[in-house]
């Protein structure tokens, strides 16, 4: 009856973790869509869409070290998304996630954004990954961002 009972209380304990984690995405996500809108459509001009256009960032190391970075120190230049430029600013976000919460919202975008949750070619962020791209890239700025986001999507 014992082992019975610790088995539930580990099964209860799993399943609160996994959710905690999942409703600290979709909470910390109110953060982005003041911005890019609760769907991450954005508004065409002002904020880029980041909804149904990230997936191939998910499977390239490149890919996701700027998705990290950008969430950290933000992005500052002009760039084009759909034909449409902007040349704008996005303040860094790192003090207010902190590296689980970067990990969490990124999940959050790919997964409920982007069309990624149960695709086998996905895997997502955790934190140890962010800590690991935060470490490569220490003192990044806005404006190296930028530079990175030319790597990635091929100056686009
Ligand atoms: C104050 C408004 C604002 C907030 C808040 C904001 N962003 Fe942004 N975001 C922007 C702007 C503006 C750009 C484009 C920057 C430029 O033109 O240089 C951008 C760009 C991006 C890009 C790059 C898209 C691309 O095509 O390269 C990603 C990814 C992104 N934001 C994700 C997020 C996430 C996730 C959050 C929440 C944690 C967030 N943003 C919060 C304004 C914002």
């Amino acid at each position: 009856m014992r082992k019975l009972l610790t088995g539930f209380a580990c099964l209860g304990l799993a399943i609160t973790a996994s959710s905690a984690l999942a409703k600290d995405g979709a909470q910390l996500y109110k953060r982005c869509s003041a911005c890019h809108l609760n769907t991450g459509a954005g508004v065409p001009g002002a904020y880029p869409a980041i909804a149904g256009r990230l997936q191939p960032l998910a499977s390239s190391e490149s890919g996701r070290e700027y998705l990290v970075l950008v969430l950290k120190a933000g992005l500052m230049g002009p760039m084009t998304v759909e034909g449409v430029t902007y040349s704008s600013m996005m303040p860094g976000q790192a003090a207010a996630l902190k590296t689980d919460g970067i990990a969490a919202v990124l999940n959050y975008v790919m997964e409920e954004l982007n069309g990624l949750k149960g695709e086998d070619s996905w895997t997502p962020f955790t934190e140890e990954e962010v800590v690991a791209i935060l470490e490569n890239n220490p003192k990044v700025r806005a404006r190296d961002v930028m530079k990175k986001r030319a790597e990635v999507f091929g100056g686009q």
